[in-house]
């Protein structure tokens, strides 16, 4: 069975002089991290996803500003608001994800389960659908 997306909360170690939020894989976030990403200077309207992936698991953060992340298992598709360091957006395989309504200045960053792989993606939605009940 395939996990549910959900919020997960993540440490914040508030300072006078500035917020750390440490992210540990295996234990705050269910995954090794193999690879960390972000986007940055994202026109304001862009969306950014519309895909899926195989075996890729993901905690997505709004380091910075903020944005929606929709997600769809196929059958139901929810809206995650993100808007804070503080917190992630756990994202597991086989979850079409589409990344929407940035704010100016926002940056996503992405902790990834697994190295850069185009063979892992799917990137059609119907491909995504008739794979889907099988995973
Ligand atoms: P993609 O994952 O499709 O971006 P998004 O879903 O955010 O719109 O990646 C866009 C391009 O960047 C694509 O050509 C693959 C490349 N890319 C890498 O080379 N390494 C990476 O780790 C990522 C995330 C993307």
């Amino acid at each position: 069975m395939i996990p549910e997306c959900r919020i997960i909360d993540l440490p914040r170690i508030d300072r006078r002089a500035g917020n750390i939020t440490p992210v540990e894989g295996g234990n705050q976030i269910p995954f090794d991290i193999a690879r960390v990403y972000y986007m940055y200077d994202i026109p304001g309207g862009q969306s950014r996803g519309g895909h899926a992936h195989k075996c890729l698991e993901q905690l997505i953060v709004a380091a910075m500003g903020s944005f929606d992340v929709v997600v769809d298992d196929g059958k139901d598709r929810r809206t995650f608001h993100l808007d804070r360091a503080s917190y992630g957006l756990y994202v597991p395989r086989m979850m079409w994800r589409e990344l929407v309504n940035f704010s100016s200045g926002s940056i996503c960053l992405v902790l990834a389960s697994l190295l850069y792989n185009e063979d892992e993606y799917i990137r059609q939605y119907d491909e995504f659908l008739a794979a889907r009940p099988a995973a």
